[in-house]
C-alpha cells in the first residue's frame, strides 16, 4: 500500500496552516477556562479486565497544546495517511517490514490457542506460539519446583539472562517492573560487551545453583556472543565437567543452527515475524517467565492481547495508542519539538524510559520513506529520555519548566501501590509530585508583586507546556503487559504516517562493522586507513595500551 510524501498530504498542509495562523494564541489556560467539559472530552478510560483486581486504565490528554479542531484534524491525517488499513495488513499478516521481506507478528505472541488463527503464508502461526508458551510453562515449572536442578543437584536460585537490545532491554525492564511478583530464581542482566558488566554479575552468583540464558534472536550478536562464550569458559573452570553446561545453559532464538553450533542443548524458539524490540513476548521473555511464574507471565501477555483487541477494534477517536500517536505526530512534524520524555512514578519502572528508547527511536529513527526517498521536510521519531520520578525532578526538570525547549511529556502512575514494608506509606507523597508536575507545567506562574523585581524573570514559569497523564490502579503483570502494548502500537501509527519501516534497523549495521575491522588494529593484527581523527584515537590507544 503506497502512502505519498507526508508534507504533500493535504491534511498535513492544512495543520501546518492552522499552527502558523493560530499557534501563537493556542493556551490550554485558556482552552480549560472556555470548556468546563475539556477534561471530559480529551481523556479516555480503559476498563482492563485485569484477573488481579478491575483496573480502569485513565489516558488524560487534556494538557496537550490541541483543540478540537486540530484533533479532528489528526484523526483525518490518520484516515488520508492509511493508519487503519496498515493497521488490518499488520495483523492479517502481511509482510509489512518490507526491507526484510517480513511480516510483524508480534501480536500472534499475545493470542490464546483457540484465537483466531493468524495465517502466514497459509499456516496458522498460533499452533507454534502455543507449542513454545508450553515448552516455556513446563520448564519454568520444573525450575520452580526444583526437578531442573544444577550439576551438583541443587535448585537453581539465580539466573543470568545474556543478551543486549530486544534481548536485554524488555526482560531486564518487566523483571524489575514486577519484582514484587517474584516466585523464581532471581533475574540478573548481562548486556554490556564491557567485562565489567559481565564480571560483576558472576561475582554474586554461584556456577552450582545458576542457568545461563543465552538471548539471542540471530545468535550472532558479537557482544553477546562474546559474553555467552565468557560464562561458560567462567563456569566450566569451576563445573569442571563439559557435562554439565546442558544443565545450566539454554538458547532463546530463532537461529537453531547457531545454537546447537554453540553447543547448547536447550533451546526455546522464536521467528523472524518477531522484532528484537517487540520480543520480550516471545522465547526471550523466558528469564521473566522464571523469576515471575508462568501464571504471571501469560497475565502480562493477556494485558497485550487486550489491548491488541482494543487497538483492532475502537475508532480511532477512542483508540489509545493512535490518540498518543497523533499528538507525537503533532508535535513532531509540525511544531518541531525534538525529544518526548517518559516519566513513570514508580521505582519499578525505572528501566521503562530506557526500553521505550529503544523502542520508538530503533523503529521510527528513519530518514527514508518505505518506497525509498529521503526525508527533508519533516521530523520523524522523537528523542525519547527520562527517568523515574521523583529523581528526574531533582534532575532535568528545571529544563522542562523553565528551559527555551518544550519538551512533549508522558507522566505515568499508579493509584495504588503494590506492595510496600508495612508502616512505610509514602504512596500519597509521590501521587502528590506526579499530579503536580503536569499543572504546573500547564499553568505556569507570574511571580507576585512582593518578588523582588530583579528575581521575577527568573521566578517566571511560562506554562502551556505539553503532558499526558497516564494512570492506572496498580502496576500489575496485566496492566503492564497493557501498558507496553499501548507504546508498541503508538509506535506503529507513527511509523504509519511518517511512512518509515518501523520494523527494521539498518542504522546499527555500519557501526557494527567498523568495530569488527577496529578491532585487529587494536591488538596489532592489522593496519587499517582511517580518517585522521579515527587514526589518531588508534594510535593514542596502542601507545598507552
Ligand atoms: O541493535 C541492533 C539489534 O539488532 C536489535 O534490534 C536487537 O534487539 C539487538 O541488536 C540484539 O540482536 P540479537 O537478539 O539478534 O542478538
Amino acid at each position: 500500500m503506497a502512502l505519498g510524501d507526508l508534507s504533500k498530504d493535504p491534511v498535513y498542509v492544512k495543520l501546518l496552516a492552522y499552527w502558523k495562523e493560530n499557534g501563537s494564541k493556542l493556551d490550554m489556560r485558556d482552552l480549560f477556562q472556555k470548556d468546563a467539559e475539556r477534561f471530559k472530552k480529551f481523556s479516555l478510560e480503559l476498563e482492563l479486565p485485569d484477573p488481579d483486581g478491575g483496573s480502569p486504565l485513565l489516558l488524560d490528554y487534556s494538557k496537550n497544546l490541541v483543540n478540537e479542531e486540530i484533533l479532528k484534524l489528526l484523526l483525518d491525517l490518520a484516515k488520508s495517511r492509511k493508519v487503519e488499513e496498515r493497521r488490518d495488513e499488520m495483523y492479517a499478516a502481511g509482510r509489512i517490514n518490507t526491507t526484510e521481506n517480513r511480516a510483524v507478528l508480534h501480536i500472534a505472541l499475545r493470542t490464546r490457542a483457540d484465537d483466531t488463527p493468524i495465517n502466514l503464508d497459509g499456516k496458522n502461526i498460533i499452533p507454534d506460539v502455543t507449542r513454545v508458551l508450553n515448552q516455556m510453562e513446563q520448564f519454568c515449572n520444573d525450575v520452580i519446583g526444583g526437578k531442573w536442578v544444577g550439576y551438583s543437584g541443587k535448585k537453581i536460585t539465580d539466573v543470568v539472562n545474556i543478551g543486549i537490545g530486544g534481548s536485554d532491554l524488555g526482560p531486564c525492564m518487566v523483571c524489575e517492573a514486577l519484582t514484587q511478583y517474584r516466585v523464581g530464581p532471581k533475574a540478573h542482566f548481562v548486556s554490556n560487551v564491557d567485562e565489567s558488566h559481565l564480571t560483576d554479575v558472576l561475582s554474586s552468583v554461584c556456577p552450582e545453583t545458576t542457568l545461563f540464558i543465552i538471548a539471542s534472536k540471530t545468535f550472532t550478536t558479537q557482544e553477546t556472543i562474546a559474553n555467552a562464550q565468557s560464562a561458560r569458559k567462567w563456569f566450566l573452570e569451576k563445573a569442571k565437567d563439559e557435562s554439565a553446561i546442558s544443565k545450566h545453559f539454554v538458547a532463546l532464538s530463532t537461529n537453531l543452527v547457531k545454537v546447537k553450533e554453540f553447543g547448547i542443548e536447550t533451546s526455546f524458539e522464536f521467528w523472524d515475524y518477531v522484532g528484537g524490540r517487540y520480543s520480550l513476548w516471545s522465547a526471550i521473555g523466558l528469564s521473566i517467565a522464571l523469576q515471575s511464574g508462568f501464571t504471571n507471565f501469560r497475565k502480562m501477555l493477556d494485558g497485550a492481547r487486550f489491548i491488541d483487541q482494543s487497538f483492532k477494534s475502537s475508532p480511532l477517536e477512542k483508540n489509545v495508542p493512535a490518540i498518543l500517536a497523533l499528538l507525537g505526530v503533532w508535535y513532531n512534524s509540525v511544531l518541531g519539538y525534538e525529544s518526548h520524555a517518559i516519566l513513570p512514578y514508580d521505582q519499578f519502572l525505572s528501566k521503562l524510559p530506557a526500553y521505550l528508547q529503544q523502542a520508538d527511536m530503533e523503529s521510527n529513527g528513519k530518514s527514508t520513506t518505505l518506497s525509498g526517498a529521503r526525508i527533508t521536510d519533516y521530523n520523524t521519531g522523537p528523542v525519547i529520555w527520562g527517568q523515574a520520578g521523583t529523581n528526574g525532578q531533582h534532575a532535568f526538570y528545571q529544563l522542562l519548566h523553565q528551559g527555551t525547549r518544550n519538551v512533549p511529556a508522558d507522566f505515568i502512575g499508579f493509584v495504588q501501590k503494590s506492595e510496600s514494608v508495612p508502616g512505610i506509606t509514602h504512596h500519597s507523597i509521590l501521587l502528590a509530585n506526579l499530579i503536580a508536575q503536569p499543572e504546573a507545567l500547564m499553568i505556569g506562574r507570574t511571580p507576585p508583586d512582593s518578588v523582588a523585581q530583579e528575581l521575577r524573570p527568573h521566578k517566571f514559569f511560562s506554562g502551556n507546556r505539553p503532558t499526558n497523564m497516564i494512570l492506572a490502579r496498580k502496576l500489575t503483570p496485566f496492566t503492564l503487559g497493557a501498558l507496553i502494548a499501548i507504546y508498541e502500537h503508538k509506535i506503529f501509527v507513527q511509523g504509519t504516517i511518517w511512512n518509515v519501516n518501523s520494523f527494521d534497523q539498518w542504522g546499527v549495521e555500519l557501526g557494527k562493522e567498523l568495530a569488527k575491522a577496529i578491532e585487529p588494529e587494536l591488538t596489532g593484527t592489522s593496519k587499517g586507513t582511517h580518517d585522521g581523527s579515527t587514526q589518531g584515537i588508534i594510535e593514542f590507544i596502542l601507545k598507552h595500551k
